[in-house]
């Protein structure tokens, strides 16, 4: 099957549920078992029966198909947020002892986790160049236990080399944990590219319109069992109604992100024609350095892209944000509305440093009529001229 026909037919069967087109709610905590040998044997499984409510219903293991069958993994687990994933999925390979391999772009909270949760348990956690590709071997000790990846890092979006990082780790027997929610299922088919766990915050392009917090993890075959089980030891569990939310957001995916990348592709070309702008980070554009493996590695890209101000004070910066109309001020992205964020980068660099020489602004661009979006910029870029 072509994805777009998967995804619009991966995880529902209306012939079980009455010709319902939408796999229903299903709300329950407990499931009650027809005798004592079925309820004792009630664990022997892949995780995928219904056994009790924290473990899912069928509304929570159609969301989990389809995203697993988009991206070409084994299975899917859904958690209450993609932090939630990342803590999870990082979790399942990295013990006391252990050393762990981290990007230096990755997401802030990603590495706040490892600092205050993995390091004073004693887990050696190192931060490795974005961009180190196949010298990530050099890197390796005889204690790694797993190298994480953010491809490309959701402020300064440099692209990583996963195959290369994916050959070095696997001549090691070491699992390549990626967060995936950039390239998303549906524009990065992560485990053809060497990744064993993707991570996704489906709070963005998954659900897709601002209104659910999850996350889910996709895992291949062989590391299913351990990432599942450490999900199921802390317990984490999503409702159903979110389930059903984020998979009929899912279902529209591929329409949004191709419509949202040519909107993104617009606004980034007029931003690089700027006097005001320094450079645009967009492995989408073809000046970027990014550009050979993006074209290589994805099938497209999210529309969220930063740029960098030629050398401007915070209060021509603020001027600028806050004339913005359609541009709102907010956290995530992912939804089908416009977003902008100023990007403090500086303080999370300890492998690499981050001096573009100016102030960096990340974008999201959302379903808007680009050229309005144009229009909206340059009223902002008029008020940055004036201050
Ligand atoms: C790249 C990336 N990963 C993970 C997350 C965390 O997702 P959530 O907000 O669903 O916990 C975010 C959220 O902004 C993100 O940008």
């Amino acid at each position: 099957m072509k994805k777009d026909t998967l995804l619009t037919h991966a995880g529902r069967d209306p012939r079980k549920y009455e010709g319902m087109v939408n796999m229903p709610v299903f709300r329950t905590s407990t499931v009650i078992f027809p005798s004592l040998e079925q309820y004792e044997t009630r664990e022997g499984d892949d995780f995928k029966s219904v056994r009790y409510g924290r473990h899912g219903t069928p509304t929570t293991f159609a969301l989990e198909e389809a995203v697993a069958k988009m991206e070409g993994g084994y299975q899917a687990v859904a958690v209450p947020s993609g932090l939630a994933a990342i803590a999870a999925a990082i979790s399942a390979f990295a013990k006391s002892g252990d050393h762990l391999l981290i990007s230096d772009s990755v997401y802030a909270p990603t590495r706040n986790f490892c600092e205050r949760q993995l390091r004073p348990n004693g887990v050696a956690v190192q931060y490795y160049d974005p961009l180190i590709g196949a010298g990530i071997e050099q890197l390796l000790q005889p204690d790694t236990r797993a190298i994480f990846c953010e491809t490309p890092g959701s402020l300064t979006f440099e692209m990583q080399d996963i195959p290369a990082i994916a050959r070095a780790a696997h001549a090691r027997g070491l699992p390549v944990l990626a967060d995936n929610t950039w390239g998303t299922p549906y524009f990065f088919r992560s485990f053809e590219r060497g990744v064993d766990v993707s991570i996704h915050s489906a709070t963005k392009y998954i659900a897709g319109h601002s209104d659910v917090m999850m996350g889910i993890i996709v895992t291949n075959d062989k590391h299913w069992l351990p990432v599942r089980k450490t999900v199921a030891d802390y317990g984490y569990s999503v409702s159903p109604e979110d389930c059903y939310l984020a998979l009929r957001g899912f279902r529209t995916i591929g329409v949004r992100m191709k419509q949202q990348m040519q909107n993104a592709l617009q606004v980034a070309r007029w931003l690089e024609s700027r006097p005001e702008v320094k450079r645009v980070l967009y492995p989408a554009l073809q000046g970027d350095p990014g550009y050979p493996i993006w074209k290589r590695d994805f099938d497209g890209a999210a529309a969220l892209f930063s740029f960098v101000l030629n050398p401007v004070g915070g209060q021509a910066v603020a001027a600028f944000v806050n004339a913005l109309e359609l541009f709102s001020i907010g956290s995530s992205w992912g939804g089908y509305e416009s977003l902008v964020t100023v990007a403090r980068i500086e303080k999370y660099r300890t492998a690499t440093e981050w001096n573009p020489g100016g102030p960096t602004l990340r974008l999201h661009i959302g379903l808007e009529d680009p050229d309005d979006l144009v229009a909206d910029l340059e009223r902002g870029l008029a008020k940055l001229r004036s201050v």
